[in-house]
């Protein structure tokens, strides 16, 4: 299946902007705020650091870094999509925090020009993670830091009475649907590769038990991909999401995913 987030300016302007419109809201449901803080804190932000976020989006995590950097610090977003980037402009910010249009291969930036650097929910998307962790390498400073935040569509877990279509349905949105999902327990393995120098991971289970989380809206629709592309029936797809509606409406609704935030830093020597 086509991944829409590989560029989304290729889409039809409303479908962007829908992308756009998905990701910035989906920055105020609790999980993600959740998240998105254990991101901006394993980077350690200090006062006066030059960041980069790298796949921007709509700048939610951008922004967040703005004031911790503070006047005399500055932060860019960079992403491949003038669509999103437009959309973060338009959130306001202050005058430190600026947009660059970059689809990181390579990076419009100097050897070294940055003292850290986060990308969130981007990794699995680009069409070349080595050549992006590597020029992320090269702009960010000896000792330098960078905090990417994946997570793993092989780790959710769900309860339904039907394993078997549910497995079928779970696997087969993993293994087809939006870019790389095994980014999440990847993540390690290809930034060692890419010659960062050491690297720690940390986990953060989110779990959905009701319609506010990011779960319930992404599994719901691996059940519609699922019908839409033909992987299930008319009457497994009525059987399957019935059961979740009706879980919803009674409260016994449950799924998991594992969120990876990895930690790497550059060697002092290079
Ligand atoms: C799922 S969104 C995540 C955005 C943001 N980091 C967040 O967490 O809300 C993935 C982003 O990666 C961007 N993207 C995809 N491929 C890219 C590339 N090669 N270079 C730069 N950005 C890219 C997309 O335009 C999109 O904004």
């Amino acid at each position: 299946m086509k991944n829409p987030w590989i560029d989304p300016d290729r889409l039809p302007p409303e479908e962007a902007l829908s992308l756009a419109q998905f990701i910035n809201g989906r920055s105020d449901i609790p999980d993600q705020r959740q998240a998105h803080s254990t991101l901006v804190d394993a980077l350690s932000p200090q006062s006066g650091a030059r960041l980069l976020d790298f796949g921007c989006g709509t700048g939610v995590i951008a922004r967040r870094l703005a004031p911790l950097v503070g006047e005399t610090g500055e932060v860019v977003g960079a992403d491949i999509s003038r669509v999103m980037l437009d959309f973060a402009r338009s959130c306001g910010g202050p005058a430190h925090l600026r947009y660059e249009q970059s689809d990181g291969a390579p990076l419009p930036f100097p050897d070294d020009s940055f003292d850290g650097a986060a990308m969130a929910r981007t990794l699995m998307h680009v069409d070349n993670p080595h050549e992006t962790l590597v020029e992320l390498r090269r702009v960010v400073r000896p000792g330098g830091r960078l905090a990417i935040l994946e997570c793993d569509w092989g780790t959710v877990a769900l309860d339904h009475s039907d394993r078997a279509l549910t497995r079928r349905i779970l696997d087969w949105r993993t293994d087809t649907v939006d870019g790389n999902n095994w980014m999440g327990r990847q993540v390690v393995a290809r930034c060692l590769a890419a010659g960062w120098a050491s690297a720690d991971a940390h986990v953060l289970v989110t779990v959905g038990r009701d319609a506010t989380t990011t779960h319930f809206g992404s599994i719901r629709r691996a059940g519609d991909l699922a019908r839409q592309n033909g992987v299930i029936t008319q009457s497994e797809y009525d059987s399957w999401v019935g059961e979740l509606d009706s879980r919803l409406t009674a409260g016994l609704f449950f799924a998991s995913i594992n969120e990876y935030i990895v930690v790497v830093r550059r060697g002092e020597d290079g």
